[in-house]
C-alpha cells in the first residue's frame, strides 16, 4: 500500500516548508517533497528553496560583507578611524555566506524532525487521483495525500540566444559564487537582483554597468524614491545604469563577454569579464505532472488560485512564487500558513495589500501600499508627509543621512495608503508602517505613538506629523524641499 499523508507539500522553499510546519502544528500527518536542486556537501537534499540557497540569505550575507568593506575604506575616516591597506578576501567572504546558508538550511531539517514532518527527497509529480486522494510520485515511489500544497517556486528567466553557464554568464546562482572580483561586470536588468548584486561587486571594486530595457528607473517604486535612488546609485556610488536599451547580441570570447545593445539610434558595445542576467523570474511547474490531473495554469504559466490559494482542483492548493503576486519569501510564507489553516477549517489570513517590499541596496529602499503615482492614476485624494533623515539626530550620529520617509494618507479619512522609505535601515523601519496599515491606522495614529529618542523611527513619526502639516523638528518648508 502507498504511504498515506493528510498533507503532502511539493517544494521545500519558504512557501513549502512553512506550510508543512504549520500543517504539522495543526495535527496533520505531513510530508514535504524536495527535489535535489540544492544539496549539502554530503550530497543530501537541502531545504529552504531559492531563498535560503541561492536568494535572500546568501545575497544579504554578501551585501553585508561588501558594505563593511566599503565603510572601512570610505566611511570610517569621518569618525577619525584611519585604515590603510583594507583588503577583501573573496574566498573568506564566500565561505561565511556558505556557512550561513548551511546553518539555516540545516535548521529547517531540525524543525522538520521536531514537527515529525517526513522529508521525501526527489522530484514530485502528480500521477492521478483515487478514492478522493491525490497520488504524487517521488523517486519512483507513489504516496497518497488528502491535500496537496504546491510550492515549487520559480527559476531565473533567461534571454533567448544568451546561454547561461553560471561562470561567465550568470543568473542568480552563479552571481552569488564568483571566485574573484571581476574587473568589469555587466548586468542585464536594473531590478532588485541587478541593483543588489551590482552593488555588492561595485563596492568590492568592479566597474559595473547595468543595462535596463525600460526607459524609467525603478518604474514600480514611488517616483520620489526612485529619483533619490538614481541620484545616489549613479552620482555618488558610480553605478553606470543605462536605461531604455535593447540588447541585440551577446558573445563570449576568451577575453570576456561582448554585449551589443541599442540605445536610441546608437549601437553600443559593452565589454565585461562577467555578465549577470537578472530580468525577472518565471514560475516553476516543469515535470510537476499538471497535465495528469488537469491542474490549471494561467496564460503566463502561474498556477491559478483564488484569494485562499485554492487551485481549480479539490484539496489542491498552491503558494509562493508559483502563483501570481509578488515573488517574495515573506509573501510565500504567509500564504503557506494561510493554506495550512484553511485545511484545518480555520479562516486563514493573508492581506496582499500590506506585503512590504525591500531592496537591500545602500541606502535601503522599502515600501508598503500604494505609490503616489498609483494614487494619482486612481484619482484618490491624498495628503503627503515627507521628512529627510538629515533632520534626524540618530542618522547624523550614525553619519548616514541619505534619504527620507514619505507617508501618503487619504485626504478624507486620513487612513494610511502607502509608506515609502529610502535610507539606512529602511528594511526595519517599514515594519511600523506595515503594522499600521494592517490595522487600518491613520497618520494621526502614528503621530500619537511615542517613538524612542534618538532613533531613525522618529522620522516615521515626523512624516506622520507632516501629513497634517505640523512636523516638530523641521519647518514645513524644509520638509517640502525634500520632495
Ligand atoms: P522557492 O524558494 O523557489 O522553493 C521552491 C522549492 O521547490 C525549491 O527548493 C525547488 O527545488 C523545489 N521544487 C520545485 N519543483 C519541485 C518538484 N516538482 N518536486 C520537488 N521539489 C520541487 N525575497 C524576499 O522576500 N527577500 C529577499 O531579500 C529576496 N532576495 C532574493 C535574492 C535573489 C538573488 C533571488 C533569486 C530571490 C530573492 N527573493 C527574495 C525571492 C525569494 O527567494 C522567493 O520569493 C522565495 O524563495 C519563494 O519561495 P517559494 O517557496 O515559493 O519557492
Ligand atoms: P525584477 O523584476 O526585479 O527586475 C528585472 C528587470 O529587468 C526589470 O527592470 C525589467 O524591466 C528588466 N528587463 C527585463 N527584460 C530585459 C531585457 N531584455 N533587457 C534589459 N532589461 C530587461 O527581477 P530580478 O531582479 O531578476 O528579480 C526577480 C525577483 O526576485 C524580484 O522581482 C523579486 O520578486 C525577487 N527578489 C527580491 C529581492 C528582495 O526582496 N530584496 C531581492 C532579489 C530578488
Amino acid at each position: 500500500m502507498n504511504k498515506q499523508f493528510d498533507v503532502v507539500v511539493i517544494g521545500g522553499g519558504p512557501g513549502g516548508y512553512v506550510a508543512a510546519i504549520r500543517a504539522a502544528q495543526l495535527g496533520w500527518s505531513t510530508a514535504c517533497v524536495e527535489s535535489e536542486s540544492y544539496a549539502d556537501p554530503r550530497g543530501e537534499v537541502r531545504l529552504g528553496g531559492t531563498c535560503l540557497n541561492v536568494g535572500c540569505i546568501p545575497s544579504k550575507a554578501l551585501l553585508q560583507s561588501s558594505e563593511l568593506f566599503e565603510q572601512a575604506g570610505h566611511s570610517f575616516v569621518m569618525h577619525g578611524i584611519s585604515t590603510t591597506g583594507v583588503k577583501m578576501d573573496v574566498a573568506t567572504m564566500m565561505q561565511r555566506k556558505d556557512n550561513i546558508v548551511g546553518q539555516l538550511t540545516g535548521g529547517i531539517k531540525g524543525l522538520f524532525k521536531k514537527h515529525k514532518i517526513t522529508l521525501l527527497p526527489g522530484h514530485g509529480r502528480f500521477v492521478g487521483r483515487e478514492d478522493d486522494r491525490w497520488q504524487v510520485e517521488v523517486a519512483g515511489e507513489t504516496v497518497d495525500a488528502t491535500h496537496v500544497i504546491v510550492a515549487t517556486g520559480s527559476r531565473a528567466r533567461h534571454l533567448p540566444g544568451i546561454p547561461v553557464d553560471n561562470t561567465i554568464i550568470c543568473d542568480n546562482v552563479g552571481a552569488l559564487q564568483f571566485d574573484s572580483v571581476p574587473k568589469r561586470l555587466g548586468v542585464i536588468g536594473a531590478g532588485v537582483i541587478g541593483l543588489e548584486l551590482g552593488s555588492v561587486w561595485k563596492r568590492l571594486g568592479a566597474e559595473v554597468t547595468i543595462l535596463e530595457a525600460l526607459p524609467d528607473f525603478l518604474a514600480s517604486v514611488d517616483q520620489a524614491v526612485a529619483k533619490e535612488a538614481w541620484k545616489v546609485f549613479t552620482k555618488k556610488q558610480g553605478l553606470d545604469i543605462q536605461l531604455g536599451v535593447n540588447i541585440t547580441k551577446v558573445e563570449v570570447a576568451r577575453e570576456g563577454v561582448t554585449v551589443e545593445y541599442e540605445l536610441g539610434d546608437e549601437i553600443r558595445i559593452l565589454q565585461c569579464d562577467r555578465l549577470i542576467i537578472s530580468v525577472g523570474r518565471v514560475p516553476h511547474t516543469e515535470g510537476l505532472g499538471v497535465e495528469n490531473v488537469d491542474l490549471a495554469l494561467d496564460s503566463r504559466g502561474y498556477i491559478g488560485v483564488d484569494h485562499n490559494c485554492r487551485t481549480n482542483l479539490p484539496n489542491v492548493w498552491a503558494v509562493g512564487d508559483v502563483v501570481p503576486g509578488p515573488m517574495l519569501a515573506h509573501k510565500s510564507m504567509e500564504e503557506g500558513v494561510m493554506v495550512a489553516e484553511c485545511i484545518a477549517g480555520q479562516k486563514g489570513h493573508f492581506n496582499p495589500d500590506t506585503v512590504p517590499w525591500v531592496i537591500y541596496t545602500h541606502p535601503e529602499i522599502a515600501w508598503v501600499g500604494k505609490t503616489e503615482q498609483q494614487l494619482k492614476n486612481e484619482g484618490i485624494d491624498y495628503r503627503t508627509g515627507q521628512i529627510p533623515f538629515a533632520a534626524n539626530g540618530r542618522a547624523l550620529g550614525q553619519g548616514d543621512t541619505t534619504g527620507f520617509v514619505k507617508m501618503l494618507a487619504c485626504a478624507k479619512t486620513d487612513r494610511i495608503l502607502g509608506v515609502h522609505v529610502i535610507g539606512n535601515n529602511a528594511s526595519e523601519l517599514i515594519s511600523e508602517a506595515v503594522v499600521a496599515m494592517e490595522f487600518n491606522a491613520s497618520s494621526e495614529d502614528i503621530a500619537r505613538i511615542c517613538h524612542a529618542h534618538p532613533t531613525l523611527s522618529e522620522t516615521m513619526h515626523e512624516a506622520s506629523l507632516a501629513v497634517d502639516k505640523r512636523p516638530l523638528h523641521l519647518t514645513l518648508m524644509a520638509a517640502r524641499d525634500t520632495r
